[in-house]
């Protein structure tokens, strides 16, 4: 049988994406993002980004459609992102989906985002085909996953109690007078600092909390410590030194990230990491992530960058994985839900 041709859509946050995918081969990479948009609120602004994907998703289709030569009359499926995300602007991208599996005749299937970051991987190392864990962390999301099987057998093993990784970063590249958003300035001025400079709090990791949470995570106590550091040099003063500051706050990030990641792969038996999501591209973390891993055994998957982020191509990429294996398409009149559980994999 040839593998099936899909076309995904994604709108969960403020990237429009269009993917096109034979199986496991890319054919359409095609994004638009609102990110500019947003830079002087300092974060995602919903209504902004449901707009933009409104303005966007025409073209970015037409996009997709040009650059692999596919005819939409030739899919065999429309897959979309129906959650979690944000919901207006999951609504864009589920109605527009809609609208061309009835146009076109084509079975439809709301897909889980989450599960999306991990079925990117196949796109570029091949095929997942045993069991993997996964950590996901961007501006929306810091997850570890168990994932059994790609189609029907993904659980949460541990998420963040408050913001996100990426949050974390942006949040603290404003308090360092960084613009937005954040991520990569932190990267680069770390580069010139000392990771060991400040000894900042490394959230959930010791007694009671460690228990309780061990393979979540919390950045607003980091956060607030980075806050007060700040305040306490201005007050004293002193200049900030902002390449110490980044080093030592992105160290406090990617040791509580990659440690307890680490740990619930060795727990589970897992020998297979796939790491995904915006903050994916810090040069830190991969760097830490690949000596851990390696040292436990595990092997370490990261896609390159422009898969990591938000994009159709990780939904088009569940889409041919789940067509492949018969599942059931979603119903035309399909929801979306901005807190769709990631143990669901497809919607009914
Ligand atoms: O996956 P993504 O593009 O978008 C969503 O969150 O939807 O992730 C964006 C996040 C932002 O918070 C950004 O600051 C962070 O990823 N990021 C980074 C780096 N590049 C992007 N964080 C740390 N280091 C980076 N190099
Ligand atoms: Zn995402």
């Amino acid at each position: 049988m040839t593998e099936p041709l899909v076309l995904g859509i994604e709108s969960s946050c403020d990237e429009t994406g269009v993917g096109i995918v034979r199986g496991t081969e890319l054919l359409a990479h095609a994004v638009a993002s609102s990110v500019d948009e947003h830079v002087r609120f300092g974060g995602v602004v919903p209504e902004v980004a449901s707009r933009a994907h409104l303005e966007a998703m025409v073209p970015t289709l037409e996009q997709a459609y040009a650059e692999s030569g596919v005819r939409i009359q030739d899919v065999d499926a429309i897959a979309v992102t129906c959650g979690p995300g944000l919901t207006g602007a999951l609504l864009v991208g589920v109605a527009a989906a809609k609208a061309l599996a009835l146009a076109h005749d084509k079975p439809l299937y709301g897909l889980n985002h989450l599960v999306s970051h991990v079925a990117v991987d196949q796109l570029e190392h091949g095929r997942l085909d045993r069991r993997v864990g996964a950590l996901l962390v961007s501006g929306g999301h810091t997850e570890i996953l168990l994932v059994d099987d790609l189609a029907d057998g993904v659980q949460m093993l541990g998420s963040t109690i408050d913001d996100a990784a990426g949050e974390a970063f942006d949040k603290v590249a404003r308090l360092l007078g960084l613009p937005y958003p954040g991520g990569p300035h932190i990267d680069r001025a770390a580069q010139d600092g000392d990771g060991r400079a400040i000894a900042f709090p490394r959230g959930l990791t010791k007694g009671r909390d460690l228990e309780k949470h061990r393979y979540d995570f919390s950045f607003s106590g980091l956060k607030s410590a980075v806050a007060r550091h700040v305040q306490r040099e201005q007050a004293a003063g002193r200049s900030i030194d902002v390449a110490d500051v980044a080093a030592s706050f992105q160290d406090a990030v990617v040791d509580v990230l990659t440690s307890k990641t680490v740990k619930a792969c060795r727990a589970e038996g897992i020998d297979t990491l796939v790491v995904g999501g915006g903050v994916a591209a810090n040069g830190r973390l991969r760097a830490l992530i690949e000596e851990r891993a390696s040292a436990a055994g595990i092997e370490v998957r990261v896609p390159r960058p422009g898969l990591c982020t938000d994009n159709g191509a990780m939904v088009a990429a569940l889409g041919a994985e789940v067509v492949r294996r018969g599942v059931a398409p979603s119903s035309l009149d399909l929801p979306v839900d901005s807190s769709m559980p990631v143990t669901q994999v497809v919607a009914a």
